[in-house]
């Protein structure tokens, strides 16, 4: 295979010659709403963060795939420490995939900020003015009228990893890949669209030395944890949000994030959340089996189970790329989509086992969950290069053993173009199709 196919989705960056901030940028429905943000892929032209030259179609998915094993790695040693909520600042890497971007405001005045948005954490890391090593992208702290330092006896101190109380406020250092990252924990008013939470508690990244890991935009953990926006939120969204994820393949990367049950849909198909108490931050639901096309393949009961011990199960993820599921049902469905395509070669690419250079002809993949279907069309289970010629199943198998050997994350590939719906007090998760891009 040429080094040269491009992808459609990722040879986007070629489309993506503006800068950030010009204005077909601004222009385009970029605009909040009352509790509705505009939602950005972080190649869009409308984030900083996209990378400077494109990458091959082999390279970009590689690179992903590469990115989604540190994140399936991260998303274990949430379970393998054993903690009841997901620190400030892990040990590992906090956002090995920061994909998708939205617009915040912090603090008195208001300065505004790209933060990237992850749904499996309850951080929230902000690159502070006067970080030693950090990117440009900084909250100028030292401006704000009503930034407070928490204190090292308040209860959100003990909720951070390594809290270090050298003085009376609370601080904590922390390793991010291979760059040591050290924080103080703070609190100011955050505005996102149009409405203002006041207090918000968040992690102030004060210096970062070692590495070039650590990464350029803050983070927004929407997690279920205690220092998770939902949770810190509560009173005004009642903890309910939603999002659609952009597809890849649009060149403005634009969906939106609601905050709130204010314009959520009313009719919306749903199944049950699950909460963990093993890796608490996550969105789990019931996966009870998968059909490929008309078929449902035969995937054991064990492959899905829910563990609130050892933390097996599915959940929804958004900062990771491509969905990974127990060995036995990824090797069902694989096999299943190989018998529907007969004699084709099949060859592999990276982390994906089963890719053809002729059109793959299974139309859908549906998840059945407890209560509620959802049905794939091919834009969310084939990876195809933009020539057509070679198309992947954009999924993988999870490592058999280990912590993650019982868990299915259903990523964001095969969200995107769909309405997520997170509906905690009514421990719902709702799936709707929608075009948002
Ligand atoms: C992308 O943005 C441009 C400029 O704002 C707009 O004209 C175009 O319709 C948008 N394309 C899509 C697919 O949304
Ligand atoms: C932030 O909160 C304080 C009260 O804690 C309030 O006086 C101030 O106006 C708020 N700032 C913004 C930008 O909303
Ligand atoms: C954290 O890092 C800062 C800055 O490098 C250092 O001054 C402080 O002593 C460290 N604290 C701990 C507990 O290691
Ligand atoms: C899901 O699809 C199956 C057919 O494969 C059907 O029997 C079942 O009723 C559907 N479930 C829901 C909730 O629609
Ligand atoms: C893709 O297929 C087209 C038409 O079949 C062919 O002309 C082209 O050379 C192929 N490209 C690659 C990279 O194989």
């Amino acid at each position: 295979m040429a080094a040269s196919l491009l992808l459609i989705p990722l040879s986007l960056s070629l489309l993506l010659q503006l800068a950030y901030g010009a204005p077909s940028c601004a222009a385009h429905d970029h605009t909040s709403t009352g509790s509705t943000l505009p939602l950005f892929h972080v190649n869009s032209p409308c984030s900083p963060f996209r990378p400077p030259s494109p990458l091959s179609w082999q390279d970009s998915v590689l690179q992903m795939q590469s990115a989604d094993r540190s994140r399936l790695l991260y998303l274990s040693s949430l379970a393998v420490a054993g903690r009841s909520f997901v620190p400030i600042a892990s040990g590992r890497a906090v956002t090995q995939n920061p994909t998708y971007i939205v617009r915040a405001s912090l603090g008195t005045p208001a300065q505004t900020l790209l933060v990237a948005i992850d749904t499996s954490n309850d951080a929230a890391w902000i690159p502070c003015s006067g970080c030693l090593g950090c990117s440009a992208t900084t909250f100028n702290s030292a401006k704000s009228a009503t930034l407070k330092p928490v204190r090292c006896g308040a209860a959100q101190c003990s909720q951070v990893a390594n809290p270090s109380c050298g003085g009376s406020t609370c601080g904590f250092n922390v390793t991010y890949g291979s760059s040591a990252v050290s924080a103080s924990l703070v609190q100011d008013n955050i505005t996102l669209a149009s409405d203002t939470i006041r207090g918000y508690t968040f992690g102030c990244v004060n210096k970062v030395t070692g590495g070039n890991s650590f990464p350029a935009q803050g983070l927004l953990g929407l997690g279920r944890g205690p220092l998770s926006l939902i949770s810190q939120s509560a009173n005004l969204y009642d903890s309910t949000f939603s999002y659609c994820l952009p597809s890849y393949k649009s060149p403005n990367f634009s969906g939106t994030l609601r905050l709130g049950r204010k314009g959520q849909p009313l009719t919306i198909k749903t199944t049950r959340l699950l909460r963990n108490p093993r890796r608490s931050s996550f969105y789990y639901v019931d996966l009870v089996a998968i059909r490929v096309g008309a078929r449902v393949v035969d995937i054991p009961a064990t492959a899905f189970a829910f563990n609130p011990t050892t933390g097996a199960g599915t959940v929804f993820d958004s900062g990771t790329v491509f969905t990974t599921l127990t060995k036995k049902a990824y090797t069902a469905v694989r096999d299943e989509l190989r018998r529907r395509m007969g004699k084709a070669a099949v060859s592999p690419l990276g982390g994906f086992d089963t890719c053809y250079s002729v059109p793959i002809t299974v139309p859908t993949i549906t998840f059945m969950f407890s209560g509620m279907n959802m049905t794939l069309p091919q834009d969310n289970f084939i990876i195809r290069s933009s020539s057509g010629n070679t198309s992947c199943l954009a999924m993988a198998a999870a490592p058999e053993t280990g912590v993650n050997s019982g868990l299915n994350v259903i990523a964001s590939f095969q969200q995107q173009n769909h309405r997520i719906l997170i509906d905690i007090p009514n421990s719902k998760l709702g799936v709707a199709r929608e075009q948002c891009s």
